[in-house]
């Protein structure tokens, strides 16, 4: 799979460009993306798997606070890109995300952890289809 998806959150939006030039500084290249204000409902469908976690009305909120960037991220040559881009992201909490990682250079805390990224090819294609037209990102989802 070399196509994944990224979300950054409303905490970080102020760092978008540095955040993008990081991505790209990785190798990866963004496709498409757009900025959205996410109502609620979005947020609740968008993350259904964890709807019954304690943090989840929280999550939600924080979500809602002002626009995301959505962004579509490409590897030409990749084979792994979900997980490649996880890597850099860094661990879910920014306190426990090693130096250099998204997350521990622009995250807050575990609610406002700066930028999501799809955990595996299924929640990739998931979630690209969730956001993204087959026009907008410029392949056939259903190829993959
Ligand atoms: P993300 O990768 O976007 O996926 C779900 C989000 O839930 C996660 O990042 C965190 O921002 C948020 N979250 C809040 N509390 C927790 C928690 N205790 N464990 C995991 N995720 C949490």
């Amino acid at each position: 799979m070399n196509l994944t998806f990224s979300l950054i959150k409303p905490g970080a939006m102020q760092h978008c460009e540095e955040i993008l030039m990081a991505i790209k500084a990785e190798g990866f290249s963004i496709i498409a993306m757009k900025t959205q204000h996410l109502t609620f409902s979005q947020v609740e469908i968008f993350y259904k798997e964890h709807r019954d976690k304690s943090f989840f009305h929280e999550m939600c909120e924080g979500l809602t606070q002002g626009p995301v960037l959505l962004v579509v991220i490409h590897e030409k040559k990749g084979i792994e890109t979900p997980l490649r881009f996880r890597t850099l992201l860094g661990a879910t909490n920014p306190k426990e995300a090693l130096p250099g990682t998204l997350r521990a250079r622009f995250g807050v805390d575990i609610n406002s952890n700066a930028v999501h990224g799809s955990d595996s090819k299924i929640s990739a294609i998931r979630e690209l289809s969730f956001f993204f037209s087959g026009i907008e990102i410029g392949f056939d989802i259903t190829d993959y």
